[in-house]
Protein backbone atom coordinates (compact mmCIF):
# COMPACT_ATOMS: atom_id res chain seq x y z
CA UNK A 1 0.00 0.00 0.00
CA UNK A 2 1.39 3.63 -0.44
CA UNK A 3 2.46 5.60 2.64
CA UNK A 4 -0.79 8.13 2.06
CA UNK A 5 -4.39 7.21 0.82
CA UNK A 6 -5.42 9.37 -1.85
CA UNK A 7 -7.61 11.16 -0.09
CA UNK A 8 -6.78 12.00 3.70
CA UNK A 9 -9.42 14.41 6.25
CA UNK A 10 -6.99 15.96 8.74
CA UNK A 11 -9.44 17.64 10.95
CA UNK A 12 -11.27 20.14 8.80
CA UNK A 13 -8.38 20.08 5.97
CA UNK A 14 -8.36 17.81 2.47
CA UNK A 15 -4.89 16.32 1.70
CA UNK A 16 -4.79 14.63 -1.97
CA UNK A 17 -2.09 14.59 -4.34
CA UNK A 18 -2.60 16.51 -7.42
CA UNK A 19 -2.78 13.50 -10.20
CA UNK A 20 -2.40 16.82 -12.97
CA UNK A 21 1.28 16.91 -11.65
CA UNK A 22 2.30 13.02 -11.37
CA UNK A 23 4.73 11.45 -12.32
CA UNK A 24 6.79 14.67 -12.57
CA UNK A 25 5.86 16.21 -9.10
CA UNK A 26 4.12 14.74 -6.02
CA UNK A 27 2.27 17.97 -5.02
CA UNK A 28 0.13 17.62 -2.07
CA UNK A 29 -3.19 19.58 -2.41
CA UNK A 30 -4.62 20.91 0.60
CA UNK A 31 -8.49 21.83 0.44
CA UNK A 32 -10.67 23.17 3.00
CA UNK A 33 -13.59 24.37 0.70
CA UNK A 34 -16.13 22.60 -0.94
CA UNK A 35 -15.99 24.48 -3.96
CA UNK A 36 -12.18 23.43 -3.98
CA UNK A 37 -12.77 19.66 -4.13
CA UNK A 38 -15.41 20.47 -6.75
CA UNK A 39 -12.81 22.42 -8.67
CA UNK A 40 -9.56 19.76 -8.18
CA UNK A 41 -12.36 17.22 -9.13
CA UNK A 42 -13.24 19.31 -12.89
CA UNK A 43 -9.71 19.73 -13.15
CA UNK A 44 -9.51 16.08 -12.96
CA UNK A 45 -6.79 16.84 -10.09
CA UNK A 46 -8.66 14.32 -8.45
CA UNK A 47 -10.02 11.59 -10.43
CA UNK A 48 -11.30 8.23 -10.56
CA UNK A 49 -15.04 7.22 -10.09
CA UNK A 50 -14.71 5.86 -6.42
CA UNK A 51 -11.78 8.59 -5.51
CA UNK A 52 -14.41 11.25 -6.94
CA UNK A 53 -16.90 9.82 -5.13
CA UNK A 54 -15.48 9.44 -1.74
CA UNK A 55 -13.79 12.94 -2.43
CA UNK A 56 -17.53 14.28 -3.09
CA UNK A 57 -18.70 13.08 0.37
CA UNK A 58 -15.64 14.63 2.23
CA UNK A 59 -16.46 18.14 0.06
CA UNK A 60 -19.91 18.21 1.61
CA UNK A 61 -18.39 16.87 5.25
CA UNK A 62 -15.67 20.50 4.47
CA UNK A 63 -19.05 22.34 4.21
CA UNK A 64 -20.61 21.59 7.77
CA UNK A 65 -17.13 21.36 9.28
CA UNK A 66 -16.44 24.84 8.44
CA UNK A 67 -20.28 26.18 8.71
CA UNK A 68 -21.52 29.08 10.90
CA UNK A 69 -24.86 28.04 10.33
CA UNK A 70 -26.51 28.14 13.81
CA UNK A 71 -29.82 25.97 12.65
CA UNK A 72 -29.57 22.35 11.67
CA UNK A 73 -32.24 23.55 8.69
CA UNK A 74 -29.76 25.94 7.82
CA UNK A 75 -26.54 23.67 7.95
CA UNK A 76 -28.79 21.06 5.82
CA UNK A 77 -29.59 24.05 3.22
CA UNK A 78 -25.79 25.01 2.53
CA UNK A 79 -24.94 21.10 2.61
CA UNK A 80 -27.60 21.03 -0.51
CA UNK A 81 -26.27 24.11 -2.10
CA UNK A 82 -22.53 22.09 -1.82
CA UNK A 83 -24.19 19.00 -3.33
CA UNK A 84 -26.01 21.12 -6.19
CA UNK A 85 -21.92 22.49 -7.44
CA UNK A 86 -20.36 19.21 -7.01
CA UNK A 87 -22.94 16.68 -8.83
CA UNK A 88 -22.35 19.93 -11.71
CA UNK A 89 -18.48 18.77 -12.21
CA UNK A 90 -18.50 15.51 -13.90
CA UNK A 91 -21.64 13.47 -15.39
CA UNK A 92 -20.48 9.88 -15.91
CA UNK A 93 -19.09 8.09 -12.71
CA UNK A 94 -22.06 7.30 -10.76
CA UNK A 95 -20.08 7.05 -7.76
CA UNK A 96 -19.70 11.11 -7.44
CA UNK A 97 -23.92 10.82 -7.39
CA UNK A 98 -24.03 8.12 -4.90
CA UNK A 99 -21.76 9.58 -2.56
CA UNK A 100 -23.76 13.13 -2.57
CA UNK A 101 -27.23 11.81 -2.44
CA UNK A 102 -25.58 9.13 0.44
CA UNK A 103 -24.75 12.26 2.68
CA UNK A 104 -27.32 14.27 1.98
CA UNK A 105 -29.81 11.54 2.66
CA UNK A 106 -27.87 10.65 6.28
CA UNK A 107 -27.77 14.85 6.92
CA UNK A 108 -31.72 15.12 6.31
CA UNK A 109 -32.57 11.80 8.62
CA UNK A 110 -30.29 13.15 11.35
CA UNK A 111 -32.40 15.23 14.16
CA UNK A 112 -30.63 17.53 16.78
CA UNK A 113 -28.20 20.54 16.59
CA UNK A 114 -26.13 21.83 13.53
CA UNK A 115 -22.96 20.57 15.55
CA UNK A 116 -24.72 16.89 15.67
CA UNK A 117 -25.31 17.12 11.84
CA UNK A 118 -21.63 17.64 11.08
CA UNK A 119 -20.53 14.99 13.38
CA UNK A 120 -22.58 12.44 11.22
CA UNK A 121 -21.57 13.57 8.18
CA UNK A 122 -18.06 13.92 8.96
CA UNK A 123 -18.27 10.27 10.68
CA UNK A 124 -20.30 9.22 7.23
CA UNK A 125 -17.73 10.69 4.64
CA UNK A 126 -15.21 9.16 6.84
CA UNK A 127 -17.15 5.44 6.50
CA UNK A 128 -17.26 5.81 3.28
CA UNK A 129 -13.11 6.21 2.76
CA UNK A 130 -12.84 3.42 4.77
CA UNK A 131 -15.07 1.06 2.77
CA UNK A 132 -13.42 1.72 -0.24
CA UNK A 133 -10.51 0.44 0.58
CA UNK A 134 -12.20 -2.98 2.30
CA UNK A 135 -14.12 -3.17 -0.91
CA UNK A 136 -10.83 -2.44 -3.15
CA UNK A 137 -9.06 -5.65 -0.37
CA UNK A 138 -12.12 -7.97 -1.13
CA UNK A 139 -11.99 -7.07 -4.80
CA UNK A 140 -8.41 -7.90 -4.99
CA UNK A 141 -8.91 -11.28 -3.38
CA UNK A 142 -11.68 -12.03 -5.71
CA UNK A 143 -9.85 -11.29 -8.79
CA UNK A 144 -6.81 -12.48 -8.06
CA UNK A 145 -8.26 -15.80 -8.01
CA UNK A 146 -8.21 -15.33 -12.02
CA UNK A 147 -4.77 -14.54 -12.37
CA UNK A 148 -2.71 -17.06 -12.62
CA UNK A 149 1.41 -16.85 -11.96
CA UNK A 150 3.23 -15.36 -15.12
CA UNK A 151 -0.13 -14.24 -16.65
CA UNK A 152 0.42 -10.71 -18.33
CA UNK A 153 -2.65 -8.67 -17.80
CA UNK A 154 -3.42 -5.76 -19.74
CA UNK A 155 -4.91 -2.67 -17.83
CA UNK A 156 -6.46 0.78 -19.63
CA UNK A 157 -6.82 4.25 -18.11
CA UNK A 158 -6.00 3.46 -14.52
CA UNK A 159 -7.73 2.39 -11.92
CA UNK A 160 -4.93 2.12 -9.37
CA UNK A 161 -5.25 3.52 -5.87
CA UNK A 162 -5.13 6.60 -7.35
CA UNK A 163 -8.41 6.43 -8.75
CA UNK A 164 -9.64 5.20 -4.91
CA UNK A 165 -8.70 5.57 -1.46
CA UNK A 166 -6.40 2.81 -1.85
CA UNK A 167 -5.53 -0.16 -3.41
CA UNK A 168 -7.48 0.44 -6.60
CA UNK A 169 -9.89 -1.93 -8.41
CA UNK A 170 -8.37 -3.07 -11.30
CA UNK A 171 -5.20 -2.52 -10.35
CA UNK A 172 -5.72 -3.75 -6.73
CA UNK A 173 -6.20 -6.83 -7.82
CA UNK A 174 -3.02 -7.05 -9.71
CA UNK A 175 -1.10 -5.75 -6.16
CA UNK A 176 -2.92 -8.60 -4.42
CA UNK A 177 -1.67 -10.83 -7.30
CA UNK A 178 1.69 -9.81 -6.44
CA UNK A 179 1.49 -10.05 -3.18
CA UNK A 180 0.63 -13.48 -3.25
CA UNK A 181 3.69 -14.06 -5.21
CA UNK A 182 2.33 -14.56 -8.84
CA UNK A 183 5.26 -13.56 -10.75
CA UNK A 184 3.18 -11.70 -13.48
CA UNK A 185 3.38 -8.34 -15.70
CA UNK A 186 1.34 -5.64 -16.38
CA UNK A 187 0.77 -3.86 -19.99
CA UNK A 188 -0.69 -0.41 -19.37
CA UNK A 189 -2.08 1.42 -22.25
CA UNK A 190 -1.00 5.34 -22.54
CA UNK A 191 -4.58 6.55 -22.46
CA UNK A 192 -4.91 9.59 -25.20
CA UNK A 193 -5.46 12.13 -24.36
CA UNK A 194 -4.92 12.55 -20.72
CA UNK A 195 -2.82 9.69 -20.65
CA UNK A 196 -3.27 8.23 -17.29
CA UNK A 197 -1.95 4.77 -18.39
CA UNK A 198 1.05 6.72 -18.80
CA UNK A 199 1.51 9.02 -15.97
CA UNK A 200 -0.27 7.16 -13.56
CA UNK A 201 -1.10 3.59 -13.91
CA UNK A 202 2.89 3.16 -14.71
CA UNK A 203 4.17 5.11 -12.35
CA UNK A 204 2.14 3.46 -9.78
CA UNK A 205 2.90 0.04 -10.60
CA UNK A 206 7.26 1.17 -10.98
CA UNK A 207 6.51 2.65 -7.27
CA UNK A 208 5.51 -0.71 -5.96
CA UNK A 209 8.03 -2.67 -7.92
CA UNK A 210 5.62 -4.85 -10.17
CA UNK A 211 6.94 -5.26 -13.74
CA UNK A 212 5.05 -2.90 -16.32
CA UNK A 213 5.62 -2.17 -19.91
CA UNK A 214 3.98 0.63 -21.32
CA UNK A 215 2.06 1.16 -24.95
CA UNK A 216 0.25 3.31 -26.82
CA UNK A 217 -3.20 2.86 -27.33
CA UNK A 218 -2.98 1.52 -30.81
CA UNK A 219 -0.95 -1.07 -30.14
CA UNK A 220 -3.50 -3.10 -28.40
CA UNK A 221 -4.16 -5.29 -31.83
CA UNK A 222 -0.88 -6.17 -32.33
CA UNK A 223 -0.24 -7.35 -28.35
CA UNK A 224 -3.45 -9.26 -28.51
CA UNK A 225 -2.88 -11.16 -31.86
CA UNK A 226 0.68 -12.34 -30.59
CA UNK A 227 -1.04 -13.43 -27.34
CA UNK A 228 1.43 -11.36 -25.31
CA UNK A 229 -1.06 -10.69 -22.65
CA UNK A 230 -3.82 -13.55 -20.84
CA UNK A 231 -6.61 -11.44 -19.47
CA UNK A 232 -7.77 -7.27 -19.73
CA UNK A 233 -8.82 -6.15 -16.47
CA UNK A 234 -9.83 -2.50 -16.19
CA UNK A 235 -12.11 -0.31 -14.28
CA UNK A 236 -15.46 1.15 -14.57
CA UNK A 237 -17.57 4.72 -14.21
CA UNK A 238 -20.50 3.18 -14.34
CA UNK A 239 -22.25 -0.30 -14.53
CA UNK A 240 -25.80 -0.02 -16.05
CA UNK A 241 -28.11 -2.92 -17.11
CA UNK A 242 -26.87 -3.94 -20.21
CA UNK A 243 -23.36 -2.10 -20.31
CA UNK A 244 -20.05 -1.13 -18.58
CA UNK A 245 -18.77 2.62 -18.69
CA UNK A 246 -15.25 3.42 -18.55
CA UNK A 247 -12.52 5.34 -20.32
CA UNK A 248 -12.25 6.33 -23.66
CA UNK A 249 -11.16 3.07 -25.86
CA UNK A 250 -12.35 0.42 -23.37
CA UNK A 251 -14.92 -0.58 -25.66
CA UNK A 252 -12.15 -1.26 -28.69
CA UNK A 253 -10.56 -3.12 -26.04
CA UNK A 254 -13.16 -5.55 -25.76
CA UNK A 255 -14.14 -6.21 -28.53
CA UNK A 256 -10.88 -7.01 -30.04
CA UNK A 257 -10.27 -9.57 -26.60
CA UNK A 258 -13.62 -10.83 -27.65
CA UNK A 259 -12.02 -11.85 -31.23
CA UNK A 260 -8.50 -13.12 -29.94
CA UNK A 261 -10.99 -15.05 -27.13
CA UNK A 262 -8.78 -13.42 -24.41
CA UNK A 263 -11.05 -12.86 -21.12
CA UNK A 264 -11.91 -9.09 -20.24
CA UNK A 265 -12.83 -8.52 -16.89
CA UNK A 266 -13.79 -5.34 -15.18
CA UNK A 267 -13.45 -4.45 -11.46
CA UNK A 268 -15.69 -2.18 -9.49
CA UNK A 269 -17.33 -1.72 -6.42
CA UNK A 270 -21.11 -2.03 -5.55
CA UNK A 271 -21.45 1.82 -5.92
CA UNK A 272 -20.20 1.96 -9.39
CA UNK A 273 -23.44 -0.16 -10.00
CA UNK A 274 -26.67 1.94 -11.42
CA UNK A 275 -28.48 -1.06 -12.43
CA UNK A 276 -31.81 1.38 -12.69
CA UNK A 277 -30.53 2.11 -15.88
CA UNK A 278 -29.68 0.98 -19.02
CA UNK A 279 -26.91 2.05 -21.90
CA UNK A 280 -29.30 4.70 -23.34
CA UNK A 281 -29.44 7.10 -20.17
CA UNK A 282 -25.81 7.06 -20.11
CA UNK A 283 -24.42 10.79 -20.30
CA UNK A 284 -20.76 10.51 -21.80
CA UNK A 285 -18.75 13.54 -20.87
CA UNK A 286 -17.04 15.80 -23.75
CA UNK A 287 -14.04 17.54 -22.76
CA UNK A 288 -12.03 20.54 -24.19
CA UNK A 289 -10.63 19.85 -27.63
CA UNK A 290 -7.37 21.43 -26.31
CA UNK A 291 -6.70 17.83 -24.46
CA UNK A 292 -6.82 16.87 -28.01
CA UNK A 293 -5.13 19.08 -30.22
CA UNK A 294 -2.17 19.58 -27.56
CA UNK A 295 -0.21 17.08 -26.04
CA UNK A 296 1.13 19.04 -22.88
CA UNK A 297 1.98 22.60 -24.10
CA UNK A 298 2.97 21.17 -27.62
CA UNK A 299 0.39 22.12 -30.26
CA UNK A 300 0.25 18.81 -32.44
CA UNK A 301 -2.63 19.41 -34.73
CA UNK A 302 -3.29 22.84 -37.22
CA UNK A 303 -5.46 25.70 -35.32
CA UNK A 304 -9.01 24.91 -35.96
CA UNK A 305 -9.25 21.53 -36.75
CA UNK A 306 -12.95 19.85 -35.03
CA UNK A 307 -12.54 17.91 -32.46
CA UNK A 308 -14.55 14.80 -30.80
CA UNK A 309 -13.70 14.24 -27.02
CA UNK A 310 -15.77 11.85 -25.46
CA UNK A 311 -13.99 10.86 -21.86
CA UNK A 312 -15.89 7.34 -21.67
CA UNK A 313 -17.47 4.49 -24.01
CA UNK A 314 -20.06 1.87 -23.39
CA UNK A 315 -18.99 -1.50 -23.59
CA UNK A 316 -21.75 -3.96 -24.06
CA UNK A 317 -21.94 -6.71 -21.65
CA UNK A 318 -21.46 -9.10 -23.99
CA UNK A 319 -18.27 -8.44 -24.13
CA UNK A 320 -17.39 -8.79 -20.67
CA UNK A 321 -16.26 -12.14 -18.67
CA UNK A 322 -17.04 -11.33 -15.20
CA UNK A 323 -17.17 -8.25 -13.47
CA UNK A 324 -15.30 -8.61 -10.03
CA UNK A 325 -16.70 -6.60 -7.16
CA UNK A 326 -16.60 -6.87 -3.35
CA UNK A 327 -18.83 -9.67 -3.30
CA UNK A 328 -17.37 -11.96 -5.60
CA UNK A 329 -17.02 -12.45 -9.61
CA UNK A 330 -20.31 -11.80 -11.20
CA UNK A 331 -21.25 -13.52 -14.32
CA UNK A 332 -23.50 -12.12 -16.83
CA UNK A 333 -26.99 -13.99 -15.77
CA UNK A 334 -25.66 -13.13 -12.37
CA UNK A 335 -25.69 -9.32 -13.15
CA UNK A 336 -29.03 -9.62 -14.97
CA UNK A 337 -30.64 -10.97 -12.09
CA UNK A 338 -29.56 -8.22 -9.74
CA UNK A 339 -30.50 -5.86 -12.45
CA UNK A 340 -34.34 -7.40 -12.22
CA UNK A 341 -34.29 -7.16 -8.67
CA UNK A 342 -33.24 -3.18 -8.61
CA UNK A 343 -36.36 -2.78 -11.15
CA UNK A 344 -38.57 -4.26 -8.69
CA UNK A 345 -36.93 -3.50 -5.35
O1 LIG B 1 -11.43 10.39 -16.57
P1 LIG B 1 -10.94 9.55 -15.42
O2 LIG B 1 -9.47 9.49 -15.30
O3 LIG B 1 -11.63 9.93 -14.13
O4 LIG B 1 -11.46 8.09 -15.80
C1 LIG B 1 -11.16 7.04 -14.92
C2 LIG B 1 -11.60 5.73 -15.47
O5 LIG B 1 -12.15 5.61 -16.53
C3 LIG B 1 -11.38 4.55 -14.56
O6 LIG B 1 -11.19 3.38 -15.31
C4 LIG B 1 -12.61 4.35 -13.67
O7 LIG B 1 -12.98 5.54 -13.07
C5 LIG B 1 -12.39 3.31 -12.64
S1 LIG B 1 -11.22 3.83 -11.43
C6 LIG B 1 -11.13 2.64 -10.22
Amino acid sequence: MQTMRTIEWRDGTLATLDQTKLPNENLILEMRECEEVAFAIKEMKMRGAPLIGVAAAYGLALTAYHSKAKTREDLIRQIEASAKILIETRPTAVNLFWAVERILRKARGTTGDAETVTRVVVNEAQRMADEDVEANLKIGEHGAELINDKDVILTHCNAGSLATVDHGTALGIVRTAWAQGKKIAVIATETRPKLQGARLTAYELKRDGIPVSLITDNMVGYVMSRRLINEVVVGADRIVRDAVINKIGTYSLAVLAHEHNIPFYVAAPKSTFDLVHTSKDAIIEKRNADEVTYIGSQRIAPMGVKVLNPAFDITPIKYVSGIICETGVLSKTKLEKLATASKHG
